[in-house]
């Protein structure tokens, strides 16, 4: 099968004044495009760091990692901003959208970075609202949202420039089980749709609309496996 992420002996320290952080040890691992996949492990253990090295938020500090054919572990920023944009929609705990514009202009925004015509950035960004079930919210601020609207908002603004991959770090930390459910939903449907779909969760029930678990302990994989539990939506 086709390689969306390909990591090799990726290690990530962080220098905290004088004391150095091993987020990643030497992580060698292959995804292939269209899985789906949840990383698991205890707080600390380098999941977030993990995301943000897959989703060119940050490069490591030795290795390599191939993304799509494409060697990027060396990249300049700018190029990395721009295989970013291309490749990658983030989803986050924490929603991350911008306070006072509208759900529409938010899922609007990576469109106007990809330089995209305003007649047809609002087209797009309106169907991509729509896909998420949010036709009669487009007008509302965040704080005039549910949280799990707040996170289709989200899922949307990842979604609009269609991306390859989509990332996911603990997408249901901040819902109850039910919104939980409906987001996870939608997350199956988009891997359905044929993108390869990260998440990271500390909930089993999460896991388990994965086809595959990796588990991280201290900066390493310690588990890499077909999860049993997994139904094909
Ligand atoms: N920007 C940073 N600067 C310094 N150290 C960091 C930074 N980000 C993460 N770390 C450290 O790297 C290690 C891994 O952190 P990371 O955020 O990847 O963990 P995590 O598995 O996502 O944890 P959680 O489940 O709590 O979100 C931790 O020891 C953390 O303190
Ligand atoms: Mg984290």
């Amino acid at each position: 099968m086709d390689k969306a992420i390909e990591f090799h002996d990726i290690v990530k320290n962080y220098q905290v004044g004088s004391v150095i952080v091993r987020a990643l040890r030497s992580i060698t691992v292959n995804i292939s495009k269209n899985e789906y996949v949840a990383i698991m492990g205890p707080s600390g253990s380098g999941k977030s760091t993990l995301m943000n090295l897959v989703g060119c938020l940050d490069t490591p500090t030795s290795g390599t990692y191939i993304l799509n054919g494409t060697d990027v572990s060396k990249m300049e920023d700018d190029f990395l901003a721009e295989i970013r944009n291309k490749e990658i929609g983030f989803v986050f705990q924490t929603f991350n959208l911008l306070p006072r514009y509208t759900a529409l202009e938010n899922v609007t925004l990576p469109l106007i970075y990809a330089g995209i015509q305003k007649v047809e950035r609002e087209k797009v960004a309106i169907e991509t609202l729509e896909q998420v079930g949010l036709a009669d919210r487009m007008a509302h601020k965040p704080n005039e949202l549910s949280g799990g609207q707040r996170q289709r908002v989200a899922i949307a603004r990842a979604l609009v420039n269609k991306p390859s991959i989509i990332l996911a770090d603990e997408p249901t930390g901040n819902l109850d089980s039910k919104t939980s459910l409906d987001i996870m939903g939608l997350l199956d449907d988009i891997h359905r749709k044929g993108n390869t779909v990260i998440l990271v969760t500390h909930e089993e029930d999460i896991a388990k609309h994965a086809a595959r678990i990796i588990r991280l302990l201290d900066g390493e994989i310690s588990h890499d496996y077909a999860n049993e539990k997994y139904v094909k939506a």
